[in-house]
């Protein structure tokens, strides 16, 4: 495997070999029919940064497709699995706009062809404390900004999901009970954020394309932040000079806030966040308990975006 990257752990290569051909990654050719499949095709000829990733134990791709936050689908972690089963994403087109040179449409089979598929294993900590480990397949997101060229007024970067409620039927009114959210789903990131190398946008996990429930057929993953930031089913990108206000923060300031980097010392005003649950599978046994780190582990790579800042404060 040609790797660019000098830092190789040779442990993390040989997980990642394991986990791609557990994945379908020997059926290439199979995979190659079709944009979606492609989605889920790693470009390992050009494969980089495995020391991104991660060799603890993967949670079973059941859990994974089967206990998700999926609000336009259902409050429930086992609905968007059921109701997201028809969910056709394509076609999908993603708009890139605001502080550009260049304004972009995208076809979803365009971007696919334009961007280098690289595969990672990160840790996904949602913010209600239980995590799991999960194969991505994707490309960073800095190389699809990159297509746009931000302009120096670019300073945060807002994400949108679909809006269409015959096709994410939670968006439609009252159909969460008397829960509700402001649709579009947004989130935000500050544009250095935006631009790490760990910023992925997903189109295929465990070796096949994004099913709906997970975000079909693109969205987004920041994994030193809680969950929420991981936006799914992405249509719009926007440079932005100002902080977009995301979603979970308009709902309740008090609770969620832009930065939402996980951090075991700030707890949630309705419990704590120094611990988490760790999803490995749907068995019994299938949990454990295990102390959250700060930035979810990726300190390392990322804590020198933060540094002066009052992380109590920008929570
Ligand atoms: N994106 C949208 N559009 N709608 C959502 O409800 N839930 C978020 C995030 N992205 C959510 C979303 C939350 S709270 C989490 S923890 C992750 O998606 C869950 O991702 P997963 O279901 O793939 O594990």
């Amino acid at each position: 495997m040609l790797l660019k990257n000098t830092r190789v752990n040779p442990r993390i290569d040989e997980h990642e070999s394991q986990v791609i051909s557990e994945t379908g990654y020997l059926n290439r050719r199979q995979l190659l029919k079709g944009t979606l499949a492609a989605a889920a095709l790693p470009a390992f000829a050009r494969a980089q940064s495995p020391t991104y990733s991660t060799t603890e134990p993967l949670t079973s791709e059941y859990s994974v497709t089967h206990y998700n936050n999926f609000y336009e689908f259902a409050l429930s972690k086992d609905g968007p699995a059921r109701l997201a089963k028809d969910f056709q994403p394509l076609p999908w087109q993603v708009t890139i706009d605001g502080e550009v040179e260049k304004p972009l449409i995208l076809d979803f089979a365009d971007i696919l062809k334009k961007m280098q598929i690289v595969e990672r294993i990160y840790r996904l900590r949602c913010v209600e404390a239980w995590s799991m480990v999960i194969p991505w397949q994707g490309f960073e997101l800095r190389e699809l900004l990159a297509l746009a060229k931000p302009t120096s007024k670019g300073k945060y970067v807002r994400f949108e999901t679909l809006h269409d409620p015959k096709r994410l039927p939670g968006q439609k009114r009252g159909a969460l009970g008397f829960f509700s959210l402001d649709w579009p789903y947004v989130e935000g990131l500050r544009i250095d954020e935006a631009m790490h190398p760990l910023t992925l946008m997903a189109t295929g996990v465990f070796g096949k394309p994004l099913p709906g429930q997970n975000g079909a057929p693109l969205r987004l993953l920041i994994p030193w932040k809680y969950g929420f930031k991981s936006i799914k089913s992405v249509v719009r990108i926007s440079l932005v000079e100002k902080p977009p206000l995301n979603t979970w923060q308009q709902s309740a300031p008090n609770e969620y806030g832009f930065y939402a980097n996980v951090n075991p010392q700030v707890a949630h005003p309705r419990w704590s966040q120094a611990s988490e649950r760790r999803i490995i599978d749907e068995s019994f046994f299938g949990t454990k308990r295990i102390d959250t780190q700060l930035f979810n582990g990726y300190g390392e790579f990322v804590a020198e975006l933060y540094r002066g800042m009052d992380l109590t404060r920008n929570y």
